[in-house]
Formats: structure tokens, sequence, C-alpha cells
């Protein structure tokens, strides 16, 4: 594995090196976690996918595995075995996943040829559909000759159900329904939801449907955001009440576990924010975001939450129960460190705001701040997160509500990622690059007005390979 680059993520699944796009065949297995993604093993950039293959005993130590699929010279995936999805067909592992052909793709399903789903076998009658539906029309582009692609699939009552992602020509993205008795003959049954292009996307990629039991919750990426819709779905139908990000940052094509203990965790992909030969020089891209685990409030609005596992990475603390910042104070925590996480309570009292300042070199001229607001806003301010020009500079927002209680705030930082988790609902991961060694410093300040910091704690974290 890469691993003398400051920037590579310690304690994130990352491939041993070259490129990394979405989570791929989740599946919890024989009491294993399978984690596969979009990989290229040629290099840091995106061609020819195969599904790299990462296991784990306990979600948080992760063990690089053999790439598990890779394109057929002669199959309907040559160009690529894009993303898709795991289920377990009464006791064996199967996955669905996107062919690309030429300018096509087509759905293909392969079976598991050993326990620890190391080699798969892919079925000589791939692909498993071969026509795009004709009502609404698929939307074809000067690349493709119809955007559709990625699978969610699931079974209910003796059926098994599909989502395929789409954009529909004239419309915007959408998740298509097909039925199937036997995972290999699939009926289409319509969209469950279309979006409107100009709030939704043209394109709806790995669209995902998440069951909680009386709600249910869908979401898309939509080659910017991963949009969630909330509500009630039955039979087809998808009846929305809420929606809303995912994530407000860097991070994409989520995919969700269910574990043996009946709870939805979900990994997204975590794309880079350099320019390509940033990612060319440093060997890798990609790595994966922390497990999260999905579940819905009393009032109905989604959780998310680190899975708790992740406690098991925690080593040296530094802890304090109060502190106290007056406007203009800055507090530096006697830590210096590139992969921790960090776990406070904020009151803004009557400041204006709190800034919590990570990845900060003692002169300040490389710092990544996360100001929290009076207005309720969470920034991510990356213009002076690195002197490197190949790194991106623009700020990040999200909206918490509510302003006048405490926020909660779980920061966990990783070489390169900042994950932001507010009041255990919202998310922001943003990717950063400091340049400098010294750039490993912690600092808090409030802004015209005083703030109380309570239960603060820092924890180092370990690497997990
Ligand atoms: C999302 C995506 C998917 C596709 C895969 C290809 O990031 O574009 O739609 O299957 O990546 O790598």
């Amino acid at each position: 594995r890469l691993d003398d680059d400051p920037s590579r993520p310690s304690y994130h699944v990352t491939p041993p090196a070259n490129w990394l796009n979405d989570p791929n065949g989740l599946i919890h297995w024989n009491g294993r976690y399978h984690l596969f993604y979009q990989y290229n093993p040629a290099g840091p950039f995106h061609n020819t996918i195969h599904w790299g293959h990462a296991v784990s005993d306990d979600l948080v130590h992760w063990e690089d595995r053999p790439v598990a699929l890779t394109p057929s010279p002669d199959g309907p995936d040559r160009d690529g075995c894009w993303s898709g999805c795991a289920v377990d067909n009464a006791g064996v592992p199967t996955v669905l996943y996107t062919g690309g052909r030429d300018k096509r793709q087509l759905p293909c399903i392969a079976t598991a040829a050993d326990d620890d789903l190391t080699a798969w076998d892919k079925d000589p009658d791939n692909p498993i559909i071969e026509e795009l539906p004709a009502e609404p029309e698929v939307l074809r582009t000067e690349d493709w000759e119809g955007e559709f692609r990625d699978h969610c699939v699931w079974r209910e009552n003796e059926t098994w159900h599909q989502l395929i992602g789409a954009g529909i020509e004239g419309g915007g993205g959408a998740a298509l329904l097909y039925e199937s008795a036997d995972l290999r003959n699939w009926e289409y049954q319509g969209p469950i939801l279309a979006g409107d292009r100009d709030t939704a996307g043209t394109v709806w990629e790995c669209p995902e449907l998440l069951d909680f039991g009386d709600r249910q919750l869908l979401h898309i990426s939509n080659y910017e955001d991963v949009v969630y819709f909330l509500g009630t779905y039955e039979d087809g139908e998808f009846d929305v009440d809420r929606r809303d990000k995912l994530d407000h940052g860097d991070f994409y094509a989520p995919q969700s576990m269910w574990t043996d203990d009946g709870r939805i965790l979900t990994w997204g992909w975590l794309p880079e924010a350099r320019d390509v030969s940033g990612q060319w020089d440093a060997g890798w891209s990609g790595a994966m975001s922390l497990p999260r685990e999905l579940s819905l409030a009393d009032d109905g609005g989604l959780c998310q939450r680190p899975a708790p596992e992740l406690t098991e990475l925690r080593g040296d603390n530094t802890s304090y129960d109060v502190v106290r910042l007056d406007a203009g104070d800055t507090e530096q925590l006697p830590v210096e460190s590139r992969s921790f996480e960090l776990r406070a309570t904020v009151r803004l009292e009557d400041a204006e705001a709190v800034e919590l300042s990570v990845l900060e070199s003692p002169d300040g001229e490389e710092r990544t701040p996360i100001r929290y607001s009076y207005e309720s806003e969470i920034a991510v301010d990356r213009s002076a997160s690195s002197t490197d020009p190949q790194a991106t500079g623009d700020t990040q927002t999200m909206r918490v509500r509510p302003y006048d209680a405490p926020l909660s705030l779980r920061v966990f930082v990783d070489g390169s990622v900042v994950e932001v988790f507010a009041n255990e609902r919202h998310c922001l991961t943003s990717r950063v690059y400091p340049t400098r060694e010294d750039a490993t410093g912690i600092s808090l300040s409030a802004e015209d007005g005083h703030a109380t910091i309570a239960s603060l704690d820092v924890w180092e974290l370990d690497s997990v390979w």
C-alpha cells in the first residue's frame, strides 16, 4: 500500500494505490463485512473499471483482497464493470452491476464462486436486460445510447425488485423499477420517482431505496450532489414529504449495507478536490467515507451518525469539561495531529460564530476553519487549507437546526479528509491538502461575543490497515 503520503487517509478505506470511486456490492456475509469498490488498477484515473475488494471483521480494521471483477475482453462489460449491488439469493451471494461496452450500459449478473467472495462467475447469458424501456424514453447523449445504469435490488413478497438509475429524454433523472422471480428475467414497471431537471439533475446515478419500516428513503446522485427523498413508498409509488442532501460536501454515489443485527450502514465515495495532475502525482485518487449508521428520528427526519464501532480506533485523548471563549480569544489545543476525532458541544451564547480550525500551521498560513454561526450555518472554509495551487479553495456550507440549542459536533480529520457530523443529522465532508508538515494544530475562537464549548474531547486515531 502507498502509505508515505501525509494526504493519504489512514483510517478511511482507500485502494492499495490508483483509482477508487463508488462503493459497490456491500454485504455482511458469513460474519464479515465486504466492501467492493469501483477501481482502476492501472492508475489514478477513471478508466476500465474493475471491482476492488476490502474485507473487515469489525467494520474498523480492513484487509485488501484481490480484484473481484475484471472486464471480460469479449463480454458486455468489456469497457468496465460499473456500479452495482450484492444480494443473498437463497445462500448464493449474487451481484448485479452495469457492464459498459461501446456506447451501451448493460445490466449483468455474477454469482460468488467461493465463500470469501474473492472469485465471481459471470452469467453466460449477460447482459440480463438488453432493451431500454420504451416509456418514458431514456436519454441518449453523444457518449451513451442510453443513460441507464446502477442497481439497487431487494426482495419483497417472494419477488425481486430492482431500481436502475436513468435520465429521461426531455426530462430529468429517474429511478426505474423492474421486477423478477429469478434475478435474471426482469419486467419493467415504470419510474418510482422522476426528478425535474432544474432541481434534481438530468441523470440519476446509483439510486438506492432504504426501508425504515413505516417510512422509506430514496437517494440518488445527480453528478453534483446526493439528494435524498423521504416519505412512504408502496407498490411502485413514492409519496415524498422531505428532501435534502445526504452530505453537503465531497461525498458521492453512496451505498448501504444491512448488517446481520439489522442496522443500515452507508458508505460514500469521497472524490478528490485537487486537479488531475495532483492526483497523478500522488499515485492514488479517492477514499471511502466512514461507515454511517442511518436511522429515523422521532420527528420522521433522517439521523446519520458514525458507526459506533469506530470508537475502537480511539487512542491518546485530550479532554476538557468546559472551555469558555471570549470575543477574540483563541484557544490552542495541545494536540498535533492529522488523524483524529474531535467531539464537542458548542453553545454560541452571544457570539456571532465559533471557529474550530484544524490542520493549522503555527503561523496560520495553512488552516481549515470550520465555522458555526448563529445563522445556523456550518461552513468549511478551504481558502487557506493549502498553498498548493492544485487544491480547491472554495467554501462548503450546510444549514443546521436549531440555532438556539447547543450544537453537537463530531469532526473526523484524516490526512486529506475532514468529515463533519452536526447534531447527528447533517453531514459535510471536505477534502483538503495541507502541504506543510506542521499543519497539524487545532484551535478554537469566538467572534463578537462569548461562547462555551462543553465536553470537548480529541482522540488520536490509529491506522486501520
Ligand atoms: C457514479 C458512476 C456510476 C457508474 C460508475 C462508473 O460515480 O458514474 O453511475 O456506474 O460511477 O464508475
